[in-house]
């Protein structure tokens, strides 16, 4: 690890006005206060390391994981009884290659507010080996088997809660949620446990009083923490880097966290109507946020910076003060404000009444000069709150609309462009500071960035999509899925083709669990370096879970049908819909290795390969709108099943 040992941790080394008090502990000191801490830097570290493999100190962590993972694969490969498997064959196989070939399963939660939040949650509840009910029905042990989980926008929410948690079951971590039902402006200013407006302007001040700049990410970011972060005053001294110490993490128990976010660009769309607000495009750069690192694999930046260290103004990847280096930038509050960090589209989308810029935020159809146009049914960000966050912002940090719409970090790969001795481009090199968006404003709700980098060798993953896209009832028509494709497939990156989202609908691949990838020949890169997808977009098995984006105070009853049919899902209605699927979901997990490891896929999974991957066929039909009843419960109407649900009614 290339954290320094001989660091003096102490807020006595403090430089400048932070108002900390006095000589007690990091851990403390952030606890206390939001404002990062300027120390001393070390002299041992790397502050900026080039985008070539692994950071050494993940590369050691995935290996560790990956003794746990073999066990609870092993484990979960015996429930499913596959037909002429060996399994204990194939374990013996993985332990005998150094566990090289142990596969790298990852799990991502789409953005799309609480909702994806919610039934991602509901997702990886299903596939839990601590719920007895996953385990009967042969889905549960795949969540002990992810070695990495990604989040963006709404999705980063359970992605930061788990890992803060220390890995809890989904039922006991929903319980922290409702208990803390506290979001944007909800919690009075008379709350003991913070988390009022004025508290939280408060945190953010500090930050701005000790010279950082500030955002509407920041009091996002720690909005969210009320209800997703435990500790005292939502998580105030939760770092991204600690979740290194998390005990689960440091015994390999848990897949290890990551976000998504994307930088803005020099060349991007500029609003001059919205107060010169910046759009991203298509190509921008997606950045990663893990506990070891914060950085770009994109060939624009392909550099990354110690995240413990971020926040830190270097130049020529070396401090530019050696007296000055930042520690608790990495705020867990603040990297889910920047993983969410959508203000720019929730202002349009309110300036314009509604008209322009609509969740799910894409910045893609032409037609209305990059905005897409809004349709009936989605909720609008409260304008109350944006006006409140805008006044204090413009009247008590004195700054501008372009200012405060990001996320802002100091750059840490920048360059100086007269002795440039580094390989980041112009675009970004040239940079103060960078500028952040939600991911999904460059078109796909899905953070595979950091999946499907070849470092890292994921072969299977679970992309969980739920961002209320079709129009005009809010299920998800498999625009994510393709424009991730169109995404990786222009950076050369090894993703499964996916056709045009006419044949997802009329196949009704967002209704029900599909394969992508199966057939190496149906990649990118015509290889089995590409891993396989599972498309599963939140669909109506045994509940409308087509609630807006901004509903969230859920009650237990509530949460319940959410989980209830995030399962139905999983698992098929328990097997009722299809007896076959979850055996067929361990054979696609599985299959990257097998010819990895020389084994042939058996018979039976070949036929599950038939049946569950798409194969190649395209129907460009004009899809019909999607208005999917229960999947489980045809015959039960919207209408009647929300007369007796508690989703939309308690
Ligand atoms: C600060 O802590 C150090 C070590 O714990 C101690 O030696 C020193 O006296 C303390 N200083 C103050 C001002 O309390
Ligand atoms: C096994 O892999 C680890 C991690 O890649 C490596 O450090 C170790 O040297 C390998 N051991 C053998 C026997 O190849
Ligand atoms: C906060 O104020 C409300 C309304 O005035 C009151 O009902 C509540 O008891 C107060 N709570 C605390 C913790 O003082
Ligand atoms: C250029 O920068 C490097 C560090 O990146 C430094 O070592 C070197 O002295 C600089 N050269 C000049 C001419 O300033
Ligand atoms: C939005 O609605 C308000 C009130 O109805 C109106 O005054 C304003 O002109 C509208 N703005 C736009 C951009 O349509
Ligand atoms: C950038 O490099 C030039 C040329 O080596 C040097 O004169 C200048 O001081 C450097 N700028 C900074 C900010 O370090
Ligand atoms: C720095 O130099 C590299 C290699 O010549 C070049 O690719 C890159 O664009 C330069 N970056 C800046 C910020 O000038
Ligand atoms: C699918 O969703 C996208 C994104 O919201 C939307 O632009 C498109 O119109 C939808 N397509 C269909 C056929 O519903
Ligand atoms: C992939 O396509 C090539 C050329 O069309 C063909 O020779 C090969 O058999 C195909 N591979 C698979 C796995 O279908
Ligand atoms: C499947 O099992 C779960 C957990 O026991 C239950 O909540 C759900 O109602 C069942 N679904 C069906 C269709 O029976
Ligand atoms: C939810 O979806 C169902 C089925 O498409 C539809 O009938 C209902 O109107 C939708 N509800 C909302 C609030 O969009
Ligand atoms: C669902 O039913 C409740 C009353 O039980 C009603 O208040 C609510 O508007 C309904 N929701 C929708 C989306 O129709």
């Amino acid at each position: 690890m290339r954290t320094s040992k001989s660091l003096p941790l102490l807020v006595s080394a403090l430089l400048g006005s932070v108002a900390h008090s006095a000589n007690i502990s990091l851990p403390e000191a952030l606890a206390e206060s939001y404002a990062p801490i300027r120390v001393e830097c070390p002299s041992d570290i790397q502050w900026v390391r080039p985008a070539t493999g692994l950071d050494p100190a993940e590369a050691e962590w995935v290996h560790n994981r990956k003794r746990v993972v073999l066990d609870a694969l092993e484990k979960y490969l015996h429930r499913l009884e596959l037909e002429d498997f060996d399994v204990y064959e194939y374990a013996y196989r993985l332990c005998n290659s150094n566990l090289t070939h142990v596969p790298v399963l990852g799990m991502i939660v789409s953005g799309g507010g609480y909702r994806s939040g919610y039934t991602g949650t509901g997702g990886m509840r299903a596939l839990d080996d601590r719920l007895p009910e996953a385990v009967e029905q042969r889905t549960g042990g795949l969540l002990q088997s992810l070695t990495y989980l990604g989040g963006q926008s709404g999705g980063s929410w359970p992605v930061a809660s788990f890992s803060t948690h220390d890995f809890p079951t989904a039922d006991k971590l929903v319980q922290e949620w409702v208990a803390a039902n506290a979001k944007l402006g909800a919690v009075p200013e008379n709350s003991t446990t913070g988390g009022s407006l004025t508290s939280i302007f408060g945190d953010v001040a500090a930050k701005y009083e000790a010279g950082f700049p500030v955002t509407v990410s920041d009091f996002l970011g720690r909005d969210f923490s009320y209800e997703f972060l435990p500790g005292p005053n939502g998580g105030l001294g939760l770092t991204w880097s600690s979740l290194r110490n998390q005990s689960k993490f440091l015994s390999h128990e848990m897949p290890m966290p990551m976000l998504q976010t994307t930088s803005l660009e020099a060349n991007d769309v500029v609003y001059p109507q919205y107060l010169g607000l910046q759009v991203p495009n298509l190509n921008n750069p997606a950045y990663e946020i893990t506990p070891f690192e914060m950085g770009s694999w994109d060939s624009s930046v392909s550099a990354f910076t110690p995240m413990e260290w971020t926040g830190t103004s270097l130049l020529n990847g070396m401090p530019v003060n050696t007296s000055s280096c930042v520690q608790g930038w990495d705020r867990i509050s603040f990297m889910m404000g920047t993983a969410a960090a959508a203000f720019n589209f929730w202002y349009i989308e309110d300036a314009t009444n509604g008209t322009v810029a609509p969740f799910p935020k894409r910045s893609i159809d032409t037609t209305m000069q990059g905005l897409e146009k809004r349709y009936e049914g989605q909720s609008l960000f409260p304008e109350s709150e944006i006006q409140t966050l805008i006044e204090v912002y413009k009247s008590d940090f004195n700054l501008s609309m372009p200012e405060i719409a990001y996320s802002i970090w100091p750059n840490p790969f920048q360059v100086n462009t007269t002795n440039n001795t580094t390989s980041v481009s112009d675009s970004v090199g040239s940079l103060a500071e960078l500028t952040f968006v939600d991911s999904t404003e460059t078109g796909s709700s899905l953070p595979i960035a950091g999946m499907i980098q070849p470092a890292r060798n994921v072969s299977f993953i679970i992309a969980w999509d739920d961002d209320a896209d079709s129009i005009p009832y809010a299920w998800d028509n498999g625009t994510n899925l393709y424009n991730a494709y169109t995404i990786a497939n222009a950076s050369g990156l090894p993703f499964p083709i996916i056709p045009p989202v006419a044949t997802i609908m009329n196949r009704n691949y967002s209704l029900k669990p599909t394969l992508f990838g199966c057939d190496a020949n149906l990649t990118t890169t015509k290889s089995t370096a590409s891993p396989i997808v599972l498309y599963m977009t939140t669909a109506p098995y045994s509940a409308y879970t087509n609630y807006t984006w901004i509903t969230g105070n859920f009650s237990l009853t509530q949460f319940n049908e959410i989980f209830v049919n995030s399962f139905n899902q999983i698992t098929q209605g328990n097997g009722t819909l299809d007896s076959e699927w979850t055996t067929c979901l361990g054979c696609a997990v599985i299959d990257r290795s097998l010819s990895a490891l020389g084994m042939p896929r058996t018979r039976q999974c070949e036929k599950c390969m038939d049946k569950y991957c798409w194969d190649g066929t395209v129907d460009d039909v004009e899809p019909e709108i999607m208005d999917p009843p229960l999947m489980l419960y045809p015959n039960i109407s919207f209408a009647e099943w929300n007369a007796t649900s508690a989703i939309y009614s308690e």
